[in-house]
């Protein structure tokens, strides 16, 4: 399973590249926003930091405004994904912008049926947010598994299942196991993968023990 991060924060984004942990970049206009800076300085930089894909959401809700500005993002590097939402507008949207050969990250999808229309709309990757339906005390991951039998029902998908909203390590982990091609994760759950007490236990007692012998590796 590929790790994409879920941040637009430029200082996050060069150190998780530079430990060789990022296979691509997740942005939203939430996360956008947080930067207070313009959309087309941020996606350009994030594009020139990273050499996999990197999505860039559209805002406006109608087709035409979506194929618009859906342009406007892909020209800004080679790498964009154009992010559309789930709607019946988005879907035309994905369809009009894969036909143009861009790469498009259909978004805010929650049910197997949209990623049903998102794959026949020539989608590069489906964004199931797993997080926000278990907010709602329902089944996230059930989703993520749902979508995978479909897509591998049908040979012609070529979809990939980008696992989305992802708030814990277990997510992560369950998302591997149910098939997902990727993980799309905030910065902190991506270091906290690293993270084991019995991990850290275990290297302060050898520590301890080595540091009793005097001896130095180098
Ligand atoms: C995905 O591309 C979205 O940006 C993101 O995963 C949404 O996560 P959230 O539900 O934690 O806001």
């Amino acid at each position: 399973m590929k790790f994409f991060v879920d941040t637009a924060d430029i200082s996050e984004i060069r150190e998780l590249a530079a430990a060789g942990v990022l296979d691509g970049v997740t942005t939203n206009p939430s996360l956008v926003a947080k930067t207070g800076r313009p959309i087309r300085d941020v996606i350009k930089e994030i594009c020139q930091a990273i050499e996999g894909p990197v999505s860039a959401e559209v805002t406006a809700t109608h087709f035409d405004g979506m194929v618009a500005e859906g342009k406007l993002l892909a020209g800004i590097a080679a790498n964009v994904a154009v992010k559309v939402p789930s709607t019946w507008d988005g879907f035309r949207a994905c369809r009009a912008l894969s036909q143009l050969r861009h790469k498009v990250n259909v978004t805010l999808c929650f049910s197997a049926n949209q990623a049903l229309l998102a794959a026949k709309a020539g989608a590069t990757f489906i964004s199931p947010f797993v997080g926000r339906l278990d907010d709602l005390g329902l089944d996230g991951m059930e989703v993520i598994r749902e979508i995978r039998k479909i897509y591998d029902n049908d040979k012609s998908f070529t979809t990939e299942i980008l696992a989305s909203s992802i708030r814990t390590p277990l997510h992560v982990k369950q998302a591997a196991i149910a098939g997902a091609d990727i993980a799309t994760v905030p910065p902190a759950i991506l270091r906290g993968l690293a993270r084991h007490p019995l991990t850290e236990k275990g290297l302060e007692s050898f520590l301890a023990d080595w540091g009793k012998t005097g001896q130095a590796i180098l």
